[in-house]
């Protein structure tokens, strides 16, 4: 019996990368998962790799953006009603953002970066807390944060900023969940090589060129609802 059998899992950004990786990892340990992602191509093709896997049964996708609350609500939701439970939300969904000097980035710029990578971890972790206090059998919650929120240089300077606030947001949550037995726990990877960092690194070439001024374009080609 895997580590994970009985359990059910909200992974966002499960549609590649890490999340699509973890997504397996958890099938192949017993659990249940919902896999969140405005990527609906991505996801498909994750269904289709575990159905392959033998857990046809146990996988859904819900297309999600992070960002939005009634969207997160649904994530959940989701979970609650394929599976009929939840033990565990991974905030792990993420976009490269603004990339440039700080004195050129502008307002929306930085609203898009710290909504699609900090405002989406809020999300996951109060509707995912409100599932888990009503359910009273505790819970994990686990964010991605990133080596860049522990130290200057690692990214550009919104991506650094809600990182580190990740981190801090997962320091007060954890003690305020503790009492209901939700652990609130965040990762903190160096660079892997997944399409994010090659995206990344594929716009360094263009970052002081002023005619490209919005340069979020880790965005997901999916376009939202
Ligand atoms: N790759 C690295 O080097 C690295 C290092 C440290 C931290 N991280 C973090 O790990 C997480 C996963 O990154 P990855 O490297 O697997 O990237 P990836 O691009 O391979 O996967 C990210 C996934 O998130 C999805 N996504 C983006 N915005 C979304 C939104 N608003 N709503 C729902 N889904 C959305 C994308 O569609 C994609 O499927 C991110 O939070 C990233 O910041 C990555």
């Amino acid at each position: 019996m895997g580590r994970l059998a009985g359990q059910v899992a909200v992974i966002t950004g499960g549609a590649n990368g890490i999340g699509r990786d973890t997504a397996l990892r958890f099938l192949d340990e017993g659990a249940r998962v919902v896999i969140a992602d405005l990527n609906e191509p991505n996801g498909e093709a994750v269904l289709h790799v575990a159905a392959e896997r033998g857990h046809r049964d146990a996988i859904r996708f819900a297309r999600t953006d992070v960002a939005e609350e009634r969207a997160v609500e649904a994530m959940i939701r989701c979970a609650l009603d394929a599976f009929g439970r939840l033990d565990c939300v991974f905030n792990n969904a993420g976009i490269g953002g603004a990339f440039g000097p700080i004195d050129e980035t502008r307002v929306e710029e930085w609203d898009y970066t710290l909504a699609e990578l900090l405002r989406g971890v809020f999300l996951g972790m109060k509707h995912g807390a409100t599932a888990m206090k009503a359910q009273g059998q505790g819970g994990s919650i686990i964010s991605t944060s990133s080596v860049a929120g522990l130290a200057g240089g690692g990214g550009a300077h919104g991506y650094s900023a809600a990182k580190a606030a990740i981190i801090s947001l997962t320091r007060t949550v954890a003690a305020e969940l503790a009492p209901h037995r939700i652990r609130v726990n965040a990762i903190a990877p160096g660079p892997l090589m997944t399409e994010l960092f090659h995206r990344r690194r594929s716009t360094r070439g263009s970052l002081t060129s002023r005619g490209s001024r919005w340069r979020c374009r880790q965005r997901p080609r999916t376009p939202r609802a």
